[in-house]
């Protein structure tokens, strides 16, 4: 039975994306099913539970190993690893794989799934990860000026030399990854460069930057913008409104204060797109970018990384950007729910490509998944080490105890995305103690936190999830709080309890552990005791 609806379902997705390979259906891909976006494994919807290794973890296999061994730890699905431009082109045109291989064959021997990040031209507008034949050839790949004229640690994105150099290279790379990895599939999407973006300038300066930003924008940028005027992000749109939607002219006629930026945003998506289309042309998994927020305190481009797809412009990399399938935020603002929020959008899923490890954070991991259809939450430096920080030692726990009881749960979280039967449990700062959650068919799940918010780094945070199976049949997950169901027609009442049982799912397949007798209509999760309970309630009286 699971079997077919599986077979159903994989034939009803439509491939997305411009690329024109024919593939392989079990290529890893984006797919639309007519509500929203899955990432399909194999054919198969796919939600990845994982955490990002520190950025040098892997110049070497030793470290990649310990990087898995604390994933298993946290019972996680999928590994972030880089993959170090320097380290695998150390010649111009001589490429060395093995570490490739060996991160892909740990992978396996690990059953983890991999995203591998590309740390080329540019990680976090700085060119630390680029080949020293790069490096030291300044005329050749040039640089990132500021407005002084003076040279800056980063490739411009109009060195058209440094654009071809990182496509032979990531062309060369992705070529590989098809022949090494195509019956297993183990690698499920790239990540073009990293957090790309200028600052502390707002925009390039070089000889070249300036001739482009006195001409016009391209006509294709232009007409895009048209397009979508209405539904523009609001910066954008306010700071076109103020030059009269002008759409001829140079940069600042047609942008005013904010031309830098958008130009930055510009030349730096045009730059990745190049990137990706190479890397696509060769083999044509899902391929995102991640985003460096902006922060409270920062008051302009260059301030906050300029030209990156955050809130200000968006739209611009949505134009240009047509071979990245995912823009993903990097969280570590304590307003997670609004800045996730910004990238769950018709035309973007959500995919959390980094957020802190510590307590805090780790329960929106259930917001992910279960209140926004997100397709995956990877947490930056599970490598960090247990040791030395308490911060990183309490968020690695409770790390894993969300994981411990998310990952039996993915293949239903997989089927229940987008038909509003998901909804997250987060302890949040605002609400307090109590949550109310309406579930439909005249029923509210009433939750009482066990704990109080308390605003520590360090401090536990009670969070979990609730899957409605059937109007009377609810899955329950996670720890510290407990929940009533109140009826919301007829007399005042709860709903009350046929059975609650403690269990796990084995594939689609229901394993009872412990048959609960409670109150008749009270569902408790135990504090620091991460459970999975299936809840059957009598709906005779409604
Ligand atoms: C964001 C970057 O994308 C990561 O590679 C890493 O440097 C973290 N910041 C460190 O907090």
């Amino acid at each position: 039975m699971n079997r077919v609806i599986v077979l159903y379902v994989a034939l009803s997705f439509v491939p997305l994306g411009a690329a024109a390979q024919i593939q392989d259906a079990r290529i890893p891909r984006l797919a639309q099913d007519g509500e929203g976006t899955q990432l399909l494994v194999d054919g198969s919807p796919f939600i990845i539970l994982g955490a990002q290794s520190e950025n040098t973890s892997a110049s070497n296999l030793e470290d990649v190993e310990v990087v898995y061994r604390d994933l298993d730890a946290v019972h996680a699905n999928s590994a972030t690893i880089p993959i170090s431009w320097s380290l695998l082109e150390p010649e111009p045109g001589k490429f060395d794989f093995h570490l490739v291989d060996g991160i892909i064959e740990g992978a396996r021997r690990h059953h983890l799934k991999l995203i591998l990040l590309w740390f080329g031209t540019s990680k976090n507008g700085l060119m630390g990860f680029t080949p020293d034949w790069i490096k030291t050839d300044r005329t050749t790949y040039f640089r990132v000026h500021d407005a002084r004229g003076d040279e800056q640690y980063a490739i411009s994105p109009l060195s058209t030399a440094a654009l071809k150099a990182d496509q032979r290279a990531f062309s060369a790379l992705m070529s590989h990854i098809r022949e090494f990895d195509q019956r297993d599939h183990t690698v499920i999407m790239m990540q073009i460069e990293n957090e790309d973006c200028l600052y502390p300038e707002d925009r390039d300066y070089s000889a070249a930057a300036n001739r482009t930003f006195a001409g016009q924008p391209p006509s294709e940028l232009m007409s895009y913008l048209v397009k979508h005027r209405e539904g523009l992000t609001p910066a954008l749109q306010s700071a076109w409104k103020l030059t009269g939607y002008r759409t001829t002219g140079n940069w600042t006629d047609i942008f005013g204060d904010m031309a830098p930026e958008v130009f930055s945003a510009w030349t730096i998506s045009s730059y990745i797109d190049g990137v990706a289309e190479a890397g696509k042309a060769q083999y044509a998994i899902p391929y995102y970018i991640n985003v460096p927020l902006i922060n409270t305190g920062q008051v302009r481009a260059g301030d906050w990384p300029s030209g990156t797809a955050n809130s200000q412009v968006f739209d611009i990399w949505k134009a240009t950007a047509k071979h990245i399938d995912i823009i993903a935020p990097d969280i570590y603002r304590i307003d997670f729910p609004e800045q996730a929020a910004f990238y769950n959008r018709p035309d973007n899923v959500l995919f959390v490509a980094e957020v802190g490890i510590a307590p805090y954070y780790a329960p929106y991991v259930f917001t992910t998944l279960a209140g926004m259809n997100g397709i995956g939450y990877t947490p930056f430096g599970i490598d960090h080490g247990y040791e030395y920080d308490s911060v990183l030692n309490a968020g690695q726990t409770a790390l894993e105890e969300n994981f411990r009881v998310l990952r039996p749960l993915l293949p239903i979280i997989a089927r229940n995305r987008y038909r509003g039967t998901l909804f997250p449990i987060v302890l949040d700062m605002y609400r307090h103690e109590s949550l109310a959650i309406p579930l439909g068919d005249s029923l509210t799940a009433v939750v009482h936190f066990d704990e109080k918010f308390v605003a520590d780094t360090e401090a536990h945070r009670g969070g979990g999830i609730i899957i409605k199976l059937a109007a009377d049949r609810f899955i329950i997950a996670g720890e510290g709080f407990h929940v009533n169901f109140a009826e919301l027609k007829g007399l005042p009442r709860d709903a009350e309890c046929l059975s609650v049982e403690e269990g796990t799912f084995d594939g689609e397949n229901w394993i009872t552990k412990r048959v609960i007798t409670g109150d008749r209509g009270n569902v408790s999760l135990r504090l620091h005791q991460p459970s999975i309970l299936q809840v059957h309630l009598d709906r005779t009286l409604n």
